[in-house]
This record gives C-alpha cells, sequence and structure tokens, in this order.
C-alpha cells in the first residue's frame, strides 16, 4: 500500500530501549545473588564470561541519565530471578529488592516508564538442578517469582513482559546456553515441548496474576517473530513457510493470546509422539490468561523451502539464521537481503509485513521489545563512535514501523536493542549494539568508562521529534 499521507507515531509513544540483566548488569554473585544457569554455563571459546558485563549494577545511576539524555520515555530491562530469589524458590533477598527498587526509582525521576522482562535466559542454576523446566514444579516457582516482583515493584511499573523468547529457549536453546535434558530421556523433542508446555502455562497464570494484584496494570509475551517468506511461488514452499511460521511463530502467540495449541506444531508433534503432557488446570489455566499487548523481538525476516522428508536438517543454528526440520521446512538464504558483519540478513521491509500480519491475526496493540545491529564498534582516540551503520539500520525500521501505523496497526513504542554496550547471548562483547560505548574489551576490563556514540545524538534528536526527524 502506498500511503499519500502517513500518520504520526502517537503522542505517547514509548521511544526506548532495551537490556537484560545477565547481559549488562555483571555483579553476578554479588550482594547476595545466586548463580544463573549463565553463570555456571561454559560460555563459547573467545567471549567474556558474565561476571562485570557493562557493570551497569554499579553504573546504573550513569546510564540511566545517559538515557535520560537522549529523551528516553521507556527503559526495558530484566530483573534477575536469583538477585531477588538466590534459590530461585525460598528466601527473598532484600540487596536484590532494593537495587530493583532504585532502578526503578531512578528511572521514575526522570520519567522513564519501566518495562519490566520477568524472565531473560536466565533460570537460578538451584532450580536448573531440579530439572529446570522439565520439572512440573516449574510453574510455581515462576508464578511465585512472579507474585514478588508484583508486590514488591507492582506501584510503579505498569508494564510487564513475561518470558522473553521463550521460542528461542524452546528452538535453540543450547546456543544461548539454557537447555537442561533430564539424564535418561529417549524423546528429546516431546521433551522440549514439555518444558516448552510449563512455560506456557506458568506465563499464563502470572498473566492472570498480574490482573489480579495490578488492576491497572499490563502484561504480555515477548517472542522473537520473524515473518516467514516462501523461498519461491511454489505452492510446496508456501506450505513449508506455513510450517515455520507455525512453529517459529504463531505457536506462542496463538496460545499467550487464544489459549489453544497451533494445529499445524500439535500435528507435528504428534507424528513424533512428541505432544506435550497436560496437567490438571493446564487446559483452563492456558484459556484464563489474556495479555494486553504483544511484546515482540524483531531482527530480520526468515525464509524456507520445501523439504519432502528425505533431508536431514540441521537444526542448530542461532536465533536469526535459516533452519530446518525434517518433513517441514528448510532454512533457505534470500538473495534479497544483505547481512550484518555477523551473518543476519538486514529486511526492515519484513519488519512491516511482520507487524501487519501479528495485528491482523491479534488485534492487540504491539510494543517492539527488541530490534537492532551488532557490530564491531571503534572508540577513537578522541572518544567517539561513528556507528553511521547503525544509524542506517535503526532508521530503515522506524520508517516502517510508521508505514505499519498508517496501515492501521497499533503500536506502542520502539525498545531496540541495546541502550548500551552489553555481551551477546554466544558472540562476547564484540558484538555491540548499543547507543552508549562502554571502554572495555572482550577479556580486558578497561575503564569501564561510557561514551556517546553518533547513533545517541541522532536518536536524541529522533525522540525529541517523537519520529518525524530521521536524518543525520
Ligand atoms: C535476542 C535476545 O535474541 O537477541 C537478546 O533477547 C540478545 O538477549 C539479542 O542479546 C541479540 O542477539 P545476540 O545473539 O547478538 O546477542
Amino acid at each position: 500500500m502506498i500511503h499519500k499521507t502517513l500518520k504520526p507515531f502517537p503522542k505517547d509513544f514509548l521511544w526506548g530501549a532495551s537490556t537484560s540483566a545477565y547481559q549488562v548488569e555483571g555483579a553476578n554473585l554479588e550482594d547476595g545473588k545466586g548463580p544463573s544457569c549463565q553463570d555456571v554455563k561454559k560460555v563459547p571459546e573467545g567471549t567474556s564470561d558474565l561476571t562485570v558485563c557493562a557493570d551497569h549494577y554499579h553504573h546504573y545511576k550513569e546510564d540511566i541519565a545517559l538515557m535520560a539524555e537522549m529523551g528516553f520515555k521507556s527503559y526495558r530491562f530484566s530483573i534477575a530471578w536469583t538477585r531477588i530469589l538466590p534459590q530461585g524458590t525460598g528466601e527473598v533477598n532484600p540487596k536484590g529488592i532494593e537495587f530493583y527498587n532504585n532502578l526503578i526509582n531512578e528511572c521514575l525521576k526522570y520519567n522513564i516508564e519501566p518495562i519490566v522482562t520477568m524472565f531473560h535466559f536466565d533460570m537460578p542454576a538451584a532450580l536448573d538442578q531440579r530439572g529446570s523446566w522439565s520439572n512440573r514444579e516449574s510453574i510455581d516457582w515462576f508464578v511465585n517469582f512472579a507474585k514478588v516482583m508484583f508486590e514488591n515493584f507492582g506501584d510503579r511499573v505498569k508494564y510487564w513482559l513475561t518470558i522473553n523468547e521463550q521460542n528461542m529457549l524452546t528452538l535453540v536453546g543450547p546456543v544461548i546456553g539454557t537447555l537442561t535434558i533430564p539424564e535418561g530421556c529417549t524423546n528429546e523433542l516431546k521433551e522440549i515441548y514439555q518444558q516448552n508446555h510449563h512455560m506456557l502455562v506458568a506465563q499464563a497464570k502470572a498473566m492472570a496474576l498480574c490482573h489480579e494484584m495490578l488492576p491497572d496494570a499490563k502484561i504480555g509475551p515477548a517472542p522473537n517473530i520473524s515473518l516467514v517468506y516462501p523461498a519461491s511461488c511454489k505452492p510446496e514452499d508456501v506450505l513449508a513457510a506455513q510450517n515455520y511460521n507455525a512453529v517459529r511463530n504463531w505457536l506462542y502467540l496463538d496460545m499467550a493470546v487464544y489459549g489453544v495449541y497451533n494445529n499445524l506444531v500439535w500435528a507435528w508433534l504428534e507424528e513424533h509422539d512428541a505432544t506435550p503432557d497436560f496437567g490438571e488446570g493446564d487446559a483452563e489455566a492456558l484459556k484464563n490468561g489474556h495479555p494486553d499487548f504483544i511484546g515482540f523481538n524483531y531482527y530480520n525476516t526468515a525464509t524456507c523451502e520445501w523439504e519432502d522428508g528425505t533431508v536431514e536438517c540441521d537444526s542448530a543454528a542461532d536465533q536469526q539464521t535459516a533452519r530446518g526440520e525434517t518433513g517441514m521446512f528448510k532454512g533457505f538464504k534470500n538473495p534479497y537481503l544483505p547481512t550484518t558483519e555477523f551473518g543476519w540478513e538486514i529486511d526492515p521491509m519484513g519488519f512491516r509485513a511482520t507487524i501487519r500480519e501479528m495485528y491482523s491475526r491479534y488485534r492487540l496493540p504491539l510494543l517492539v521489545t527488541e530490534n537492532g545491529l551488532g557490530a564491531y564498534d571503534t572508540l577513537t582516540e578522541d572518544g567517539k563512535v561513528h556507528d553511521a551503520y547503525r544509524i542506517e539500520y535503526l532508521r530503515k525500521h522506524i520508517e516502517q514501523i510508521r508505514l505499519a501505523i498508517s496501515d492501521g496497526c497499533e503500536m506502542l513504542g520502539y525498545n531496540p536493542w541495546s541502550a548500551i554496550d552489553l555481551i551477546s547471548t554466544h558472540e562476547g562483547m564484540k558484538k555491540r549494539y548499543g547507543f552508549i560505548y562502554v571502554d572495555r574489551d572482550e577479556f580486558e576490563l578497561r575503564t569501564l568508562k561510557r561514551y556517546r556514540k553518533d547513533s545517541f545524538y541522532w536518536y536524541k534528536k529522533v525522540i525529541a521529534s517523537n519520529g518525524e526527524d530521521l536524518t543525520d
């Protein structure tokens, strides 16, 4: 659709950016915090561990002041489960509560809306030892953690996100260091989808609890959504794209919004004797959890082709690279799209297509909780970072949001990844995303001083003009 006039961004649009606790905070075992699965995992060769990260734990005041200088209306961060409940259940750690109280209050001081992710890839190590999400008790563990958060922070936090990228936990858990498979498991697919089921029930119960305890708050899921294109107009490829869309995207949103399993995914799991077992009350709980909005992370689209069941597909890719599932679909490199230095395709127009598709399927307001460019940045001798490539990426994506708004989609905000440099899920510190540069290397901590990148000044102007001025 070519619009003659573009609609403006809503006046209360939440311009901000995102981080997650285990990637930005550091202080990983300080002030009573227990270890999470991220603290005990073996990090990929050549990448930093997660002990210091950007040291946001000690620099949060300075960091929030910089976000305020950019004019942020929102800051999306996650709460580390093990800072609040070091063992995952049981005793609450007062120092953990104090830290997030301070962080929230610091945001509010500058009128920055805190958007809290309840769980971002950091299962308490103590609960990992008890089977993690494979254990049905994980539903209660999570709901208890949610209750502690609502009790302590619910008077000030109005936007909650349940589980960051549950679809990536399910599809590429080993890459981000989160998958635990119990010993003796004979059907890994079933085990993974049983874990997924527990997460879905936990999410639904947390949404219901939020509405009960905090009637004025809003809560939603935060999957990673990439619209899947067929590699060609061959009908087989179209079916393959439908399959991948179902497995990657719609399973999570159909469940969050409608409380039902996507039929294609269910049929595929049946074929593999891998449908999850429902516990007592699960079906009802799933029906009772209603999101107020959909939070979603978007980096690019995916493309796939037909797979006739004869090729052993390699499913061990990362969040954004093509994968396959024998008899369902096979990843395909889209020849029309450029890639980042780290090999992820770049598709701003696909952002609009993804938003349109999601909005027409679910008719809920949409909040962008991640989007951004991971790149090698260089700090010049005079303390500058000339990241024109990032500005270009963000500009093109913001343009597409405006087009999607003009298409009639309801958008709540844009919180790209990431507010400040942090450690990537599996590619270390060298893959930077922030508007704010942190002076540290992969292994050398240096000064940890903060520097404003060129994108910092650019984004400030974008926010000040409510998205009207995207020029350099
Ligand atoms: C998302 C995650 O998958 O993408 C973030 O929610 C992550 O935690 C971001 O950092 C970028 O991915 P990566 O692998 O480049 O860090």
